[in-house]
């Protein structure tokens, strides 16, 4: 498995993998809205590929105080192989060498077997948290595109 900077000219096949594996695309997953997040971090926003063909995709934000990951997906065909596990060491590793102390992830409830796997690779529920949102425009913010 090859991991690459995620470049818009494979966001078809990214976008194809998101929806294979029921990833919730909303309208921060258009072309336009992901050319603003690769923009901001380049290399945070990963693929993997095999033969050169997609099968993987990891994004990574950093807002100069917190890592955020979004949207990890394995090609169905390719997981329980390890990849998830070597794409998300590969993008903790780049998140310390920018000096993050802390990085979080949301987990949409209807997933939550997906727990099973952060767990094996160290991460922690927080339990003394509360997550809330705000949309600033409900004319921007589509849940489904
Ligand atoms: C979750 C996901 C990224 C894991 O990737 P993967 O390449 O299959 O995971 P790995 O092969 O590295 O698995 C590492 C360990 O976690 C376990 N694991 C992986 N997916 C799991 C799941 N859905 N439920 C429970 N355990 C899981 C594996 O069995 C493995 O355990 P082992 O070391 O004892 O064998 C992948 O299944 C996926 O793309 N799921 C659909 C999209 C999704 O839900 N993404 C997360 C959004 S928050």
């Amino acid at each position: 498995m090859k991991i690459e900077n995620f470049s818009l000219q494979f966001y078809e096949d990214v976008v194809e993998i998101w929806k294979r594996t029921g990833i919730s695309i909303t309208s921060s997953d258009t072309k336009d809205e992901l050319n603003v997040m690769l923009n901001r971090n380049p290399d945070l926003c990963l693929i993997a590929k095999i033969d050169e063909k997609v099968i993987a995709i990891i994004m990574g934000g950093f807002d100069g105080r917190r890592g955020y990951v979004h949207h990890l997906a394995i090609d169905p065909e390719y997981q329980k192989k390890g990849y998830g596990t070597l794409l998300m060491d590969e993008l903790i590793e780049r998140f310390q060498q920018k000096g993050v102390h802390k990085i979080h992830l949301f987990i949409e409830r209807h997933n939550e077997d997906v727990i099973a796997f952060y767990s094996k690779l160290g991460w922690e529920i927080r339990k003394d948290l509360v997550m809330m949102s705000f949309i600033p425009d409900k004319k921007l913010y589509k849940p489904k595109i």
